[in-house]
């Protein structure tokens, strides 16, 4: 089978080499990783493992210890987002509650920063057709008017997605988005995301800690994990590959409290091409359904 993720793409994201440490401790160890246009990749691994870290690494808002990352091909350090990226940070439906603003209000916001520079008239026209672009891709047309504290959890969650597709990003980068979306959202959600990444060939990273949600929408998965060496430890890639080749939950609990498996585990192909043991260490990932 070929797989997605092999694919001869543009590159969007490149990371070489890269150490991040958090608080004096070395939490990503040489990451190496090349996401390509259209590739809808999710990164998985236990809670603390890096994920997070990994992501606003990637985004240039935490320095690296050693290596680089570049987005369509610039120092992500030095780059201005300017609407390409769509970040959803984790828990960013986490609102403050003593700040009222309606749904519309909240997705505007997503344009707001990316068109400064053209004439006001026209760029009020642009903003209300954005905004009302990405309430209608999130589904929330209907409550646009509403202030935000008075929606579901899963409401809040689609309407910063919705400000994160507002400027139209070529990029989606999304920290546990999923977190608080009741099933049906979810669904649509998904949908939206293969769609957007399938029709209008826009990439995702995706932090998710739902199986059967990366098992529907992703091509690649990332597995993240800490290696606990004899004095240290360090953050890792341990699997980089197909979905449908990375273990289901029966392949988690035969490997529970196994913390590496070079021998006896089936090589699998990193994005490199370069095979690479498994290494799994139970907890961080539910499956339902
Ligand atoms: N602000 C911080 N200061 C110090 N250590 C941190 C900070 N944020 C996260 N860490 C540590 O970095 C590691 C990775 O965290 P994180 O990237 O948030 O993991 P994940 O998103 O996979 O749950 C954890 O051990 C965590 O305790
Ligand atoms: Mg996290």
């Amino acid at each position: 089978m070929e797989h997605e993720h092999h694919h001869e793409g543009e590159v969007i994201i490149q990371a070489s080499d890269l150490s991040v440490s958090r608080g004096g401790t070395i939490v990503l160890d040489n990451i190496n990783l090349t996401i390509r246009q259209g590739d809808i990749v999710a990164l998985v691994g236990p809670n603390g493992s890096g994920k997070t870290t990994l992501i606003m690494a990637i985004l240039g808002l935490l320095q690296p210890t050693k290596g680089t990352v570049e987005i369509l091909g610039h120092d992500s350090k030095k780059m201005k987002f300017d609407g390409k990226i769509g970040w959803v940070s984790q828990a960013a439906a986490n609102l403050p509650k003593n700040i009222r603003i309606t749904v519309r209000e909240l997705v505007t916001l997503g344009v707001l920063s990316t068109n400064s520079l053209i004439p006001f008239r026209r760029k009020k026209k642009d903003t209300q057709k954005k905004v009302d672009e990405a309430l209608r891709i999130v589904g929330l047309q209907d409550v646009a008017d509403v202030d935000i504290y008075r929606l579901s959890g899963g409401q809040r969650q689609r309407a910063v997605i919705g400000r994160a597709l507002a400027s139209n990003p070529e990029i989606l980068v999304f920290d546990e988005p999923l977190v608080g979306v009741d099933r049906a959202s979810r669904n649509s959600l998904l949908k939206l995301l293969d769609e957007l990444c399938h029709k209008e060939n826009k990439t995702l990273l995706m932090v998710s800690h739902d199986l059967p949600a990366i098992r529907q929408s992703a091509h690649r998965v990332i597995y993240l994990d800490l290696v606990h060496d004899n004095d240290c430890c360090s953050g890792g890639i341990h699997y980089d590959g197909p979905t449908d080749q990375f273990p289901d939950l029966v392949g988690l609990a035969a490997l529970r409290g196994i913390r590496n498996v070079h021998e006896g585990a089936s090589p699998v192909v990193t994005s490199h091409g370069e095979s690479s043991p498994v290494v799994i260490i139970s907890g961080g990932l539910k499956e339902e359904e």
